[in-house]
């Protein structure tokens, strides 16, 4: 749409250049001769500029640039309007690994088979305090264990390889087994391969808890709005999730063929022993704030 009235204009500002006046050799219109003032030239010049300008901005920048508007509140649990959602998924989908310069070849995609469980590397991107970009990267049997987003908007996008994501919301206004155990619905069990598009989950849905599993070598590009903080009580809480069938509470009931998309989690006290995040210096092109 945007193209097309771009090229209308010029089409039209073109078909305006010809003269309606009937030319001394009959009525054969004759185009004005174009005449190269310095005024001219120096508009020429400065549409040149401004071409180029739009031309090498980076996709990184164009994320940056993007996220500032549609973060623009940066409270927490304030969700994007769904034309900012669309716009930030519309950018990230265009989004190539080489833009940010990760590649399967990176020693941090490698198995290194004296450790325990495979070391997961975050790349720092950006971070306010309205919202924070990096790219976490997994060997293959990667795991980021079960964890919340509260009150933010996070969205996901897998730049290569093949993930498993496991994801949850609560269920609202259940009974409770115990103070640290509630009652979760699945939302997302599936493997993902990219090239895919961009997931987005919200305060109170599309899969606030999730578990990411690398089937292969695997690198996501996650953008959170607002960020972790725990000033602000947006703290970071690791989960077990057990079987629907592993407790019995009063007042909670689900048909027998449905129990498989629920689960109980349970709080983790402490963050998991098995995983190691190593934060390192994002290599990719920069940006201008
Ligand atoms: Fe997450």
């Amino acid at each position: 749409m945007g193209t097309g009235q771009v090229v209308g204009g010029r089409v039209r500002r073109d078909l305006s250049e010809i003269s309606n006046k009937p030319s001394p050799n009959g009525n054969i219109p004759v185009k004005k001769p174009i005449v190269s003032s310095p005024e001219n030239r120096s508009n020429s010049r400065k549409r040149i500029q401004r071409r180029s300008k739009k031309a090498v901005i980076s996709p990184v920048q164009k994320l940056f640039e993007t996220c500032k508007k549609v973060f623009a509140n940066g409270e927490s649990g304030i969700v994007p309007s769904a034309e900012n959602i669309e716009m930030l998924r519309a950018v990230l989908d265009e989004i190539k690994p080489e833009d940010v310069n990760v590649s399967p070849n990176m020693p941090c995609f490698r198995s290194k088979p004296m450790l325990r469980s495979p070391l997961v590397t975050y790349l720092h991107i950006y971070e306010c305090d309205r919202f924070s970009m990096g790219i976490f990267c997994l060997p293959p049997c990667g795991v980021i264990p079960l964890h919340n987003h509260p009150e933010m908007t996070v969205f996901s996008k897998l730049l290569f390889g093949t993930m498993h994501i496991k994801s949850y919301d609560w269920v609202a206004d259940s009974p409770r087994q115990s103070s640290d155990t509630r009652l979760a619905k699945v939302k997302v069990d599936s493997e993902f391969t990219a090239p895919c598009d961009a997931s987005i989950l919200y305060p109170a849905d599309g899969g606030n808890m999730h578990c990411f599993t690398a089937k292969t070598a695997c690198a996501v590009l996650d953008v959170l709005g607002p960020p972790y903080s725990d000033p602000a009580g947006r703290h970071c809480t690791y989960y077990f999730d057990y079987p629907f069938s592993r407790f019995s509470v009063d007042g909670v009931a689900v048909a027998e063929e449905e129990k498989e998309g629920y689960a109980w989690l349970k709080e983790r006290e402490e963050k998991p022993e098995d995983l190691t995040v190593m934060a390192m210096m994002y290599s990719g092109p920069t940006m201008k704030e």
